[in-house]
């Protein structure tokens, strides 16, 4: 019923105020897990998922993104040269297995709606996915290609959803919910940020979407949300009556990797999944409890 999934839309324009200094003159995205930046992990989920388009919405002080999927020719004879032969294929791949990338600018941060219309002349009439770097998701089976194999059945626009503590409703997109069926849950309407006291359930959105192209005309008008920052949750509950909504709860453990402690459990967790280093981690883990 539904198309493939083709384009993916990387937002990274944000600011990343919570990490300063960190992310005075470098990109939040570029954050290591471990040893991959925030961003590589989600285009290597979004490879996962069958995505062959690749569009980053960047800003001030983000070319470290461009430079880090391009080839880099000195790095890679200083690797030949070292006989590091491995380490320098292995970032002629990350280039090579990218396909068609394509940069854009959001001028300001003026929120993450504002940042997704910015992509809509690269995106054009199809479906897509946006995937948030700063969301990271350790799971079996990525997050997106779970999302992308039940889409098949729902069509619509459809979020990454999963319970958050009450008192956390207002940093987050919260669903109102009408029904659930399985990991899908349908909606009446979805609130922005609600205070705790407002929020019609604890159902929140994180950062992975597949969004239908006319999000883009109702992102047209630059209407401010909460925050006074153009949301795109308020695009995607104007839509609802007209194109379906479906939250999908996904299978495995979200980190808020914009956030200090979040990043730090991320860290320990991702390396804690590599044999090379899970000791290392334990190890460490029972020193500091
Ligand atoms: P955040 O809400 O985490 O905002 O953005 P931020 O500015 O990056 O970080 P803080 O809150 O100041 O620490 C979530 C995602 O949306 C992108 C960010 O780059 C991040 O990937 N974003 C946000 C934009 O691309 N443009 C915006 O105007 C806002």
């Amino acid at each position: 019923m539904s198309g493939k999934i083709r384009k993916a839309v990387f937002p990274v324009g944000g600011l990343g105020t919570r990490f300063l200094p960190a992310t005075k003159a470098m990109p939040k995205e570029m954050l290591p897990v471990v040893d991959k930046p925030l961003i590589q992990w989600a285009v290597e989920e979004a490879q996962a998922a069958g995505i062959e388009e690749f569009y980053f919405v960047t800003g001030r002080g983000k070319t470290a993104i461009e430079d880090h999927f391009d080839r880099s020719y000195e790095l890679e004879q200083t690797l030949a040269a070292r006989e590091k032969t491995e380490l320098s294929n292995e970032t002629i791949r990350l280039t090579e297995s990218l396909g068609r990338v394509a940069y854009t600018r959001q001028p300001e941060p003026l929120g993450l709606g504002h940042a997704i219309w910015c992509a809509r002349h690269l995106v054009g009439d199809e479906p897509f996915a946006v995937l948030l770097p700063d969301d990271l998701v350790l799971a079996e089976r990525p997050c997106l290609t779970q999302m992308v194999e039940s889409y098949g059945k729902t069509g619509g626009n459809m979020a990454a959803v999963m319970d958050v503590p009450k008192e956390h409703t207002n940093r987050y997109g919260i669903l109102d919910i009408a029904g659930e069926d399985g990991p899908l849950v349908s909606v009446k309407g979805l609130v922005e940020k609600p205070d705790p006291s407002n929020a019609p359930s604890t159902l929140s959105i994180i950062g992975r979407y597949i969004l239908q192209p006319q999000v883009f005309e109702r992102l047209e008008d630059q209407k401010k949300g909460a925050g006074g920052e153009i949301q795109l949750t308020d695009a995607i509950a104007d839509m609802i009556g007209e194109t379906p909504f479906h939250g999908f709860r996904f299978e495995g453990r979200r980190f808020d990797c914009g956030d200090k402690i979040g990043f730090l459990e991320a860290n320990i967790a991702f390396a804690h999944e590599r044999e090379d280093m899970k000791e290392a981690v334990k190890k460490i883990c029972r020193e500091f409890s």
